[in-house]
């Protein structure tokens, strides 16, 4: 989503006159938007701040933003601790940044972190006719309520708000008459989405699917991330029969014991989990499952982790992020005793063998298939194309330029380790 949104705020600049540059000797304004989900990930933003002091230096005028969750989390706190912070945005308040900006500007610093009455996605509007990459970001759904006991994002990103279909509807259509062939669209618990549809009615993330189905143009539908307990039958429905939903699913589950799933306030069980898996593959059953995982939460045993380890085992993943616990100030489990980092880098080590081995498994099994891939640019050899296929594995192929944009058929020759090659039929 943080992709979506500096995206957005670029537009929002763009608007205001400003032109984007990723080199930061040229800006007048450096905007990072950062992440809070784990300490390294907002441990980062001050090492990258760092980087631009001489920079600061030498261009008093130069502006120095600092948006989304950390911003949302840590707020004035950001200007004490790097003092060559002019301006602070939250999540929810980027689309007045440009006007943040003029404030920065005459009064040397701005701090925006409100959940403002106003909706951000209004007053962004329409997006300039800029030609994009055929597969594109489109969020739909924010926030959370189901309050995880290791998570900030309720916190940051606030309660969970589901933007209106034609909203979502006029926004797709916009992408796709900008050569977008591929929308993913997005949300921290994105099957929980129920937005004002039409003739009065509330929709499901599934009706939403169903409009953008009859959009001309639009060639493949995904949509992230799902939380078990929201995976309604209509969405089911919806992988077993919608054209262009693609068979993929990332599917969190965080841990395989009902005691730290229970001790995370997850609010399902291992078997719940394994019986719903069951039930989409039944739906779709040649969907490819993908999955997060978090070890080394407080009180996790050997036992807990080893619980872990034997659902992926009955699972089997084609794809997954792992993570070490990471204690979040302000969640629940951040005052409860932690375990040594030394436990939790050796069951992340384990973790991580067994799945990279499904998702080799996995990317294997593709080997002689036809598949269709979505060329998305060209590849690094000279000639080449890369895309993605329907279960998201990168595919290198020979093919022309003009290719770019469409969807081919493919015959998978050879996988490596992050993508796969094969020829145009
Ligand atoms: N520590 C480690 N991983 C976390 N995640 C969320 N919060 C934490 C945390 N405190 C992981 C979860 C989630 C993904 C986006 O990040 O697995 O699904
Ligand atoms: Fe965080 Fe996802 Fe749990 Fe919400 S459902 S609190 S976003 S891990």
């Amino acid at each position: 989503m943080n992709v979506y949104d500096s995206e957005r705020m670029v537009e929002v600049m763009e608007g205001a006159g400003f032109e984007q540059t990723d080199r930061a000797d040229d800006a007048d304004m450096i905007l990072l938007n950062t992440c809070h989900i784990r300490e390294k990930a907002a441990e980062k933003v001050y090492s990258e701040l760092g980087r631009f002091k001489n920079l600061k230096n030498e261009k008093p005028n130069l502006k120095v933003a600092v948006a989304g969750c950390v911003a949302q989390a840590e707020g004035e706190e950001i200007m004490r601790r790097q003092p060559l912070v002019d301006l602070v945005v939250g999540p929810q308040s980027y689309h007045r940044l440009a006007e943040l900006e003029k404030v920065a500007h005459q009064t040397g610093r701005a701090i925006d972190t409100d959940f403002p009455e106003e909706d951000k996605f209004n007053v962004l509007g329409v997006r300039p006719k800029i030609k994009r990459a055929p597969s594109a970001f489109l969020t739909v759904q924010e926030g959370c309520d189901k309050f995880c006991a290791f998570c900030v994002v309720p916190y940051t990103r606030g309660a969970e708000v589901s933007r209106p279909v034609q909203n979502i509807l006029n926004e797709a259509k916009e992408l796709v008459e900008r050569g977008v062939r591929e929308i993913t669209l997005l949300g921290q618990n994105v099957n929980a989405y129920h937005g004002e549809g039409f003739q009065g009615r509330e929709y499901s993330l599934a009706a939403l699917i169903w409009e953008l189905n009859k959009l001309d143009g639009l060639e493949r539908i995904r949509f992230t991330t799902s939380h078990p307990n929201d995976m309604s039958l209509d969405l089911l429905e919806a992988h077993a029969n919608c054209e262009k939903l693609m068979p993929y699913l990332h599917l969190p589950v965080q841990s395989g014991s009902d005691r730290i799933l229970k001790r995370m306030n997850r609010s399902h069980t291992a078997q719940s989990y394994i019986d719903l898996v069951d039930e989409i593959r039944r739906a779709r059953p040649d969907i490819l499952l993908s999955g997060d995982f978090i070890v080394g939460f407080p009180e996790e045993t050997d036992a807990d982790f080893e619980a872990t380890l034997e659902l992926i085992r009955e699972v089997k993943y084609g794809q997954a992020y792992s993570f070490k616990y990471s204690t979040r100030p302000g969640t629940p489990a951040a005052e409860r005793d932690q375990l040594p980092e030394k436990l939790k880098t050796k069951r992340l080590y384990e973790l991580q063998t067994l799945l990279s081995q499904q998702q080799k498994t996995t990317q294997d099994s593709m080997i002689g298939r036809d598949l269709r891939v979505l060329f998305e640019k060209p590849g690094r050899l000279e000639g080449q194309l890369v895309g993605k296929s329907e279960y998201l594995h990168a595919v290198h192929v020979f093919a022309p330029r003009s290719l770019i944009g469409s969807v081919q058929s493919v015959h998978i020759t050879a996988s490596s380790s992050n993508s796969l090659a094969g020829s145009l039929i």
